[in-house]
């Protein structure tokens, strides 16, 4: 029998594709910082039986199209906004993600970036090395507290939860806004859910940790940045399209808010000539919120798996179909 194929965009380590060699022939993409062109991935998935892709990776329509046999997609992140899961599952395709591993990473890049916001401490590193420094002295690179403010956190799933647990370590006050309420959160966290308008008004750091969808793009704008204290400091660490970056640069610039820790982007990589990363009030980190060694390695794993899965008939681990 024909054995299965798969294709990997982008260069794996050889050890955890293994298994998935074992029952099928699989091409990788020969780079690993280098995205997979679209006339690439189109051919690929015109003879896949499986793809293993990552959240750089535009899956849509046309791609889904183009796989005849194909017959699932697995995404190596928790976020999906670049596959078009309606199209796949009108086509009997099956999306998987990467949930739950990432948690506590991504928490702990979020509340890093908080804190380095507030405590300007990248412009300190740089202040630095630059020889700057001459003396000690009172309120050299002062920057804000964060123990003891409200932390306001827009998407309470798995990663919101977990950033809220690293705010209490702090006694910070947490508020959050979600699409329905978490009685988990605000009974094992005691977490305050708010509407989205009385978040921002309340939170001294404002954290984006929402999915991107229909509802969510733009859900940042000139009325949401008008409606921040202006010692606010706004955290993203969900998807760069919750925010629309003009309304967020000029929010920065004008004083409307006083500073934004920034991990994804409307387009990404980012042009490094983008005005946003001029600003000293800005720390922008290149997408990196599950970006350590044994996350990254638990989350290739897991596609695998939950490739190995669909092509040999049993259940996925974490299928994203309803
Ligand atoms: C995710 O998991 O969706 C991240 O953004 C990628 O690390």
């Amino acid at each position: 029998m024909k054995r299965p194929y798969v294709f990997i965009t982008r260069k794996l380590p050889e050890e955890i594709i293994a298994p998935v060699k074992e029952i099928a022939e699989v091409a990788t993409w020969p780079h690993d910082d280098v995205p997979v062109p679209r006339d690439v991935l189109m051919n690929e998935a015109k003879k896949a039986d499986a793809l293993l892709t990552m959240v750089a990776d535009m899956v849509d329509e046309a791609i889904l199209d183009a796989g005849k046999q194909l017959k699932v997609v697995a995404n190596m992140g928790v976020g999906f906004d670049n596959i078009d899961v309606q199209a796949a599952t009108k086509r009997g395709i099956a999306v998987c993600n990467t949930p739950d591993v990432l948690t506590d990473t991504t928490a702990d890049l979020t509340f890093a970036l908080l804190l380095a916001t507030a405590r300007r401490m990248v412009e300190a590193a740089q202040f630095i090395k630059e020889g700057k420094w001459k003396s000690w002295s009172p309120f050299l690179l002062a920057g804000v507290d964060v123990h003891h403010k409200t932390i306001g956190i827009v998407g309470m799933g798995n990663i919101g939860k977990a950033v809220a647990k690293r705010a209490i370590g702090f006694d910070m006050n947490v508020l959050y806004h979600n699409r329905s309420r978490n009685i988990e959160a605000e009974k094992r966290l005691g977490a305050t859910y708010c509407s989205f308008e009385e978040l921002l008004e309340r939170a001294d750091f404002v954290v984006c940790l929402t999915p991107l969808t229909n509802e969510t793009r733009h859900m940042f704008n000139k009325e949401a940045f008008r409606k921040m204290k202006r010692s606010a400091i706004f955290v993203n660490a969900a998807r760069g399209a919750v925010v629309d970056e003009q309304a967020l640069y000029e929010a920065l610039v004008s004083g409307e808010i006083a500073g934004a820790g920034l991990d994804v982007f409307e387009q990404e990589p980012i042009d490094a000539s983008h005005p946003l990363l001029a600003l000293p009030n800005v720390i922008a980190l290149p997408h990196i919120g599950s970006a350590t060694k044994e996350t990254r390695t638990k989350m290739m794993e897991l596609c695998c798996r939950n490739i190995i899965a669909i092509l040999t008939g049993s259940q996925p681990e974490t299928l994203v179909n309803k």
